[in-house]
């Protein structure tokens, strides 16, 4: 492994702006580190496209992480976690964290009568990535899995929690009716968002799963094993946003992801992350 120090940041990617769920739970949890993130906006949604290609995008953007000196790479997005992290976690040589593990550790954890759903992109769920992490921690859990393509738009437009919402939330979750989870993961960037939306539909009996938030508390335990994580001074860690495209209603989306404007805000251009291998 590389010589990695504490005072390093901790790079962060996703296919868009929904992986701000992700650096929100990492700031709440580790104030002083320094984060850098990298929102593929040109090219999102990943969710539909070919494995192949996500992996290809992942790399690029995991060799432009890796020229920012980060000391860890977090794989926020769902979609990219499910098909690219093994490949990643093979080719670059510092630790990567994805969202699968630690979502599906956190689920298998709250799941007494060995039963859990999981809700994600069409590329994450036809992986099957939450199944078979789920199934190697425990092989008698059942795994109830459901694709919810439309969701994604839904958050991104901002979308009020109304009767539209409620009967895509109710057409999606039909899954899991007459064979209720104790817990449903919330397996894709942008659920978290939906979260109260979810519970009303499928039940206050069923435990919702961040995916996200799980992943910020194994960000800390990894960074912790390995003696980097930054605590020398109080001084709060210093965020920087990469982005490959500026799209409509940017500013407005980003704000909303994060609580407050995103500043620190760089435009990478396409060609650029195009010639990172
Ligand atoms: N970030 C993606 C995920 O978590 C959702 C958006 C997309 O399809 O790219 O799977």
């Amino acid at each position: 492994m590389n010589d990695l120090n504490p005072e390093q940041a901790i790079g962060v990617f996703d296919s868009g702006l929904g992986g701000i769920s992700v650096v929100r739970a990492l700031i709440d949890l580790l104030p002083h580190e320094h984060l850098i993130y990298f929102g593929d906006t040109a090219r999102v949604p990943y969710g539909s496209k070919s494995k192949d290609t996500v992996i290809r995008f992942s790399h690029q953007i995991s060799s432009f992480m890796l020229e920012k000196q980060v000391k860890m790479i977090v794989v926020a997005c769902n979609t990219a976690s499910a098909v690219a992290l093994e490949r990643l976690q093979q080719n670059f040589d510092i630790p990567i964290v994805g969202v699968i593990d630690p979502g599906s550790k956190a689920a298998v954890k709250l799941s007494p009568n060995k039963r859990i759903g999981v809700i994600g992109t069409s590329s994450t769920i036809r992986s099957g990535a939450y199944r078979s992490a789920i199934q190697k921690l425990d092989s008698a859990i059942q795994v109830i899995d459901q694709p919810c393509p439309l969701l994604v738009p839904l958050v991104e437009e901002n979308w009020p929690n109304d009767g539209v919402l409620k009967q895509v939330l109710q057409s999606y979750l039909k899954s899991f009716e007459n064979n209720t989870p104790d817990a449903l993961i919330l397996g894709c960037t942008h659920y978290p968002y939906l979260k109260t939306a979810i519970q009303e539909v499928i039940g206050a009996d069923v435990r919702l799963v961040d995916s996200g938030e799980e992943t910020a508390a194994e960000v800390q335990r990894v960074l912790a094993e390995l003696e980097l994580l930054n605590s020398k001074n109080g001084d709060p860690g210093k965020h920087k946003f990469y982005v490959s495209d500026f799209p409509q209603k940017f500013e407005e989306t980003a704000a909303r992801f994060l609580g407050r404007p995103l500043e620190n805000l760089f435009k990478v251009e396409l060609e650029v992350l195009e010639a990172y291998k």
